[in-house]
């Protein structure tokens, strides 16, 4: 099974590097796993050209490895801190990329022809729920047009005033049983 995590975390062993550890944990010695962090990758934002509701493809080509390792995934990890009630600025640039499959979409196209389920980790300095229903609804919507189906999601809120807890770690854990 290839594994794809999108971690839109700037930080090393910052929340969301942690509990994507723990669930990978789950994985086994064959899978196969990529890790990619949006905030390394220097993504072109989406300026609206009109290439992609044109005509199959993006006028950018720096995501084009990117959606190579997309195409082989069978399951897509995606974790995301809460900023200012939204995913950060990289990660945003990411999913605003994936327009271009809505647009393929719209025209009856049907990319990405592996089937994947896909997993969402959100993690908050203080409450979070807001966050974490804006985030659901742009990851649900985003990776729907790719041939990928979001079975489960876990908030991890309060992160900013204590360590992360063993049941933290089992919520998250928990996911591997909707992949
Ligand atoms: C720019 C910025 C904006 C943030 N906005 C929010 C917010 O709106 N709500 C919240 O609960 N936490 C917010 N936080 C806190 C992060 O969500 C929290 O620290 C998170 O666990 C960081 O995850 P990480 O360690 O994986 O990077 C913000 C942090 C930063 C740096």
């Amino acid at each position: 099974m290839n594994i794809l995590v999108i971690n839109g975390s700037p930080r090393t062993l910052g929340s969301c590097d942690r509990l994507v550890s723990s669930l990978l944990q789950t994985f086994t010695k064959e899978d196969g796993i990529k890790i990619l962090k949006p905030f390394e990758m220097n993504i072109t934002p989406c300026n609206a050209c009109g290439y992609c509701k044109a005509a199959d493809g993006c006028s950018k080509k720096d995501m084009e490895d990117f959606f190579a390792y997309y195409g082989q995934a069978d399951v897509v990890i995606v974790a995301s801190p809460v900023y200012n009630y939204s995913m950060p600025a990289p990660m945003k640039a990411l999913f605003d990329r994936f327009q271009r499959y809505y647009e393929a979409a719209e025209r009856g196209e049907k990319p990405f022809t592996r089937p994947k389920t896909a997993v969402l980790i959100v993690t908050a300095g203080c409450d979070g729920r807001i966050g974490f229903e804006v985030i659901k609804k742009q990851v649900e919507g985003g990776l729907q047009n790719m041939n990928t189906k979001l079975t489960a999601s876990a908030l991890i809120s309060g992160t900013d005033g204590r360590q992360l807890n063993e049941a933290d770690y089992a919520k998250v854990r928990e996911l591997a049983r909707y992949l």
